[in-house]
């Protein structure tokens, strides 16, 4: 059975990191495809090209056993179908996430009534992680290294 875990990942951060770490062990010898979305639109263009944030997620999760990263862009139903994933994962860190993927799933369940969405709670140390916060630290030249996989921190200095 294949599992997609979506998301922009610009960049991944040591949250998304464990979500993936935890999630393939449950998932034993059961694919897990990382989506990474496109992510650009007329209010947001990623600090990282999408080729980066493949390459980036590829490198780290080498070696995680039934894992593999992919870029997609458009809908994600329709991507989770192309595939033939039947489940998607997503994080949850508080309630804020919860009403965003609540509805998330809900809608997506509309477009794809055989996807089911499956919460995973985040760990305690990773509450306050996101990928936004990085980006706005980063962009005030402060330090978001402890957010981040050793292997982004030089990279991110450089955008
Ligand atoms: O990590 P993010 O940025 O919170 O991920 C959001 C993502 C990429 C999972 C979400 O925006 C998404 O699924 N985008 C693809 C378009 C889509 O299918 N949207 C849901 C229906 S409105």
């Amino acid at each position: 059975m294949t599992a997609i875990f979506p998301g922009t990942f610009d960049p991944i951060t040591n949250g998304h990191l464990d979500i993936i770490r935890r999630f393939s062990r449950l998932w034993s010898d059961d694919k897990l495809i990382i989506a990474i979305a496109e992510g650009e639109n007329a209010e947001k263009k990623p600090i990282f090209t999408l080729e980066e944030r493949v390459d980036q997620v590829r490198a780290l999760t080498d070696g995680v056993r039934g894992v593999e990263a992919q870029a997609f862009s458009g809908l994600l139903t329709e991507f989770a179908r192309k595939t033939g994933a039947r489940y998607i994962i997503r994080g949850l860190r508080n309630g804020t996430d919860f009403d965003y993927e609540m509805e998330m799933a809900l809608i997506n369940r509309q477009l794809a009534p055989e996807i089911e969405t499956i919460f995973i709670p985040a760990a305690l140390e990773h509450m306050i992680i996101s990928s936004s916060a990085v980006r706005r630290i980063a962009g005030l030249r402060g330090n978001a290294d402890w957010m981040l996989p050793e292997q982004i921190r030089a990279g991110l200095r450089e955008k």
